[in-house]
């Protein structure tokens, strides 16, 4: 099992708060997620760090704008040499693809090349906000599928979605195309304030291929055992 697949969220404000989480990580190779309040207050410097310490990006600054901007923006994101990035599929299919265009625009072509993620229905978006609020009618797990092929067709590597959600993706946009899920929780561990749920063991049945888990093991009284189990788990799936 790559542990890269385990893509932790480092949800802390600032390098310092980071610090004595990621020396628990010391010679585990993983994926770490830098969510916007990380990225924006330490910038690319802070990954650059990351990535010295051996360990891939998940930089979700979550890009929806205008298809110039959006460019602009994943152009020099792909600088970075992150692993992956993320834009919202709401932003449509030619957001997307401008995206798309950014990065191979800024890859050097010779580091690992990006991939490319669309967020698709927020987990905080439930169904009467989707509704009556967002105006998009119908369930929110069609918006989902919908947005999965939307940016399959603008030739993105796959989503974000719910554990649940995976497989009726995979059949519909097919195999290859990545799922990266939230909501994982090892059994027994507090569920806090997400709703639907699964453990990294049944997350790996289900096909997904990226894991993100945050609390679990950020909030874990030893966070490198927490990791280590999880890997296990994940191993004898
Ligand atoms: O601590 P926990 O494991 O719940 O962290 C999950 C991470 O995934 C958080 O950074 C959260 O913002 C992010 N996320 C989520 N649901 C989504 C998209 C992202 O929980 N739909």
């Amino acid at each position: 099992m790559d542990s890269k697949r385990i893509m932790i969220a480092l949800d802390v404000p600032d390098a310092p708060s980071a610090k004595p989480l990621l020396a628990q990580f010391s010679g585990i190779p993983l994926t770490i997620k830098v969510g916007m309040e990380l990225f924006y207050s330490e910038g690319p410097k802070f990954i650059k760090q990351l990535q010295e310490a051996g360990h891939h990006i998940f930089l979700d600054v979550k890009l929806h704008d205008i298809p110039n901007t959006v460019r602009s923006a994943a152009r020099v994101i792909a600088k970075l040499g992150v692993f992956v990035f993320n834009v919202h599929a709401a932003g449509g299919v030619e957001m997307m693809k401008a995206a798309k265009a950014g990065l191979e625009e800024g890859w050097d072509g010779i580091g690992i090349k990006p991939l490319l993620i669309a967020v698709t229905q927020l987990t905080s978006t439930n169904q009467a906000c989707m509704n009556d609020e967002i105006g998009i009618p119908g369930e929110v797990s069609d918006t989902v599928i919908h947005y999965a092929k939307l940016a399959k067709e603008a030739g993105l590597d796959g989503v974000v979605a719910s554990a649940q959600e995976v497989q009726l993706i995979k059949a519909i946009c097919g195999d290859s195309f990545l799922t990266i899920t939230p909501g994982i929780r090892p059994s027994g561990s507090d569920i806090g304030d997400q709703q639907r749920v699964m453990t990294p063991a049944d997350a790996v049945r289900q096909g997904v291929d990226f894991l993100v888990i945050g609390r679990p093991i950020t909030k874990a009284s030893n966070p490198r055992e927490a990791v280590l189990s999880i890997i296990k788990e994940m191993s004898e799936a």
